[in-house]
């Protein structure tokens, strides 16, 4: 009996055919967008902490560059630089302490009058008039080279000011 070796290399059918292909395909192509949106959702999520933007220390400027009974917005760091008549800084963030709303310094009234529920702060963030429940939060001020340098990483909450918040150069 003479046997004859089977070709088992060369085929007329194809390695994968086109059912097989097309779900392959359709479960990378879902694998790839699901991918794809999990790095913009982690990217949405992920706090912006370049220098100079809010969440990093930021330079205000020189001490020279703020008057004395001065209040600064510096709205890249989303706060307010005080400059007391003695020559301290608070650095009081814009974020009203009652649903959120940014609130504006009112140079004519020397307040923070805040445009939801007229709220009212003065100098340096104590409420004046309800409904805010607490003083405008804080940032730590450091002076550094004569420059002054605020870390809006993280918003100190506060129940009363007192001096001990005041930074002087
Ligand atoms: S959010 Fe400012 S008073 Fe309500």
């Amino acid at each position: 009996m003479n046997e004859q070796p089977i070709d088992i290399t060369h085929s007329d059918e194809p390695a994968v055919d086109r059912r097989s292909f097309l779900k392959i395909a359709g479960i990378a192509v879902g694998a790839l967008t699901v991918a794809e949106l999990g790095g913009i959702g982690l990217a949405y999520l992920h706090p912006r902490t370049a220098e100079g933007d809010f969440g990093s220390v930021i330079t205000a400027g020189a001490v020279d560059d703020f008057p004395p009974g001065s209040v600064t917005h510096v709205t890249n760091g989303r706060f307010y630089l005080t400059r007391f008549d003695d020559g301290g800084f608070l650095a009081l963030h814009q974020r009203c302490t009652h649903l959120g709303c940014t609130v504006p310094w009112d140079q004519a009234t020397e307040q923070f009058v805040c445009p939801c529920h007229n709220s009212q702060f003065d100098d340096a963030g104590s409420v004046l008039n309800p409904p805010a429940p607490r003083p405008l939060d804080r940032f730590a001020v450091t002076i550094d080279a004569g420059m002054v340098l605020i870390d809006t990483s993280s918003a100190i909450a506060r129940d009363d000011f007192d001096g001990s918040q005041v930074v002087y150069a």
